[in-house]
């Protein structure tokens, strides 16, 4: 059987370097070894509080991101979800063959519902691992690159499969993750945390300019709450972004300074920044020319989202079949 890959991603904002160094980069790499399935998820961006109006140019963004990093139309599937509403029709197929109790377990679900009453808990909130299933299983993929916080929705997809194969016959396949193994980048102002979008000041973006990135790593944060004989978490995210965009050699001499007492933080930082800067200055670059041109930008994404539509049809014919759907 093919190995085929499907990994999707939320247009919701800001795209920073511990995305792509956790997500993009990785499926960059995948697209040349399996045939992959890259999709921005903007169904599951309906789940949360968000702006209309501002939807189709945060998908635009990110098609424009994901293509500058390195995506490639020839290479891979790259596309927008609800330019294949089979999806949602194959979400209530197998919504009705999953517990809610299964779904209300889910630690997603309960760190984004925490502390809210049920009446104002939306059930797109609760039903959103259904939605991802449904991604994953109409293409059939059964390899799945995504970070760790997202095993349990894996773990779901994979139950629910393995339910419909029972109750209607062998047809999905097993989905197994592909985890990535970058470190997790940490927030630069707050090395304990992860590095997020939901941190001011913790990250910096994919397409930051030149000036603000050096000016953020600068202040990023080296020696604060550290245990004496272990390496402080903001010098360990500074070495792990400096492996992470190519400087291990300057790495592995900086962990020795470390170790010797006679590293100079300053030294570190110039030396991180001139790594990040070029991985990320071409990325910058090539972000502006594709959203400039954003017709160009919407019909590589319409390619992609028929490409993807042919197949996800052919197999959503199969399953109405099987949950007897089909009545010609
Ligand atoms: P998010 O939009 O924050 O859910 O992130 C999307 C994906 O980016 C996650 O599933 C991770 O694979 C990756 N990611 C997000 N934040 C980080 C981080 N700080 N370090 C490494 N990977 C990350
Ligand atoms: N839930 C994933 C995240 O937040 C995004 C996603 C949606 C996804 N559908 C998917 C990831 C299918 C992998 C496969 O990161």
């Amino acid at each position: 059987m093919t190995e085929r890959v499907f990994s999707g991603i939320q247009p919701t904002g800001v795209v920073h370097i511990g995305n792509y160094l956790g997500a993009i980069k990785n499926w960059v790499n995948l697209q040349n070894e399996y045939e992959s399935f890259f999709c921005i998820v903007d169904y599951h961006a309906l789940t949360v509080p968000y702006e209309p109006k501002e939807l189709p140019e945060r998908v635009l963004e990110l098609g424009a991101t994901l293509l500058a990093s390195g995506l490639d139309p020839e290479k891979c599937t790259l596309f927008v979800q609800s330019d294949v509403p089979e999806h949602t029709e194959l979400t209530w197929l197998l919504t009705c063959i999953t517990p809610v109790g299964q779904l209300s377990r889910m630690t997603q679900f309960k760190d984004k519902s925490q502390g809210q009453a049920a009446d104002s808990i939306g059930a797109g909130l609760l039903c959103y691992p259904i939605l991802m299933a449904a991604d994953i299983l109409i293409y059939k993929a059964n390899r799945v690159p995504v970070g760790e916080d997202q095993t349990q929705h894996l773990e779901l997809t994979r139950d629910i499969a393995r339910r419909f194969n029972n109750i209607y016959g062998e047809t999905f396949p097993e989905v197994q993750g592909l985890f990535t193994k970058t470190a997790r980048i940490m927030a630069l102002n707050d090395p304990e945390k992860k590095m997020s979008k939901s941190i001011p000041g913790s990250y910096i973006a994919l397409t930051e300019d030149e000036a603000s990135i050096r000016k953020k790593i600068r202040r990023a944060v080296t020696a604060t709450g550290a245990d004496p004989n272990t390496i402080p978490p903001g010098v360990a995210n500074l070495f792990a972004l400096l492996e992470a965009f190519g400087g291990e050699e300057d790495a592995a001499r900086f962990r020795e300074d470390y170790q010797a007492g006679t590293i100079r933080y300053s030294d570190l930082k110039e030396a991180v920044a001139e790594h990040m800067l070029a991985e990320l200055n071409p990325i910058r670059q090539r972000y502006h020319e594709i959203i400039a041109d954003r017709e160009g930008l919407k019909k590589i994404l319409a390619r992609g989202g028929e490409a993807a539509r042919t197949i996800a049809r052919q197999n959503l014919h199969e399953i109405r079949e099987k949950v007897g759907l089909v009545y010609q």
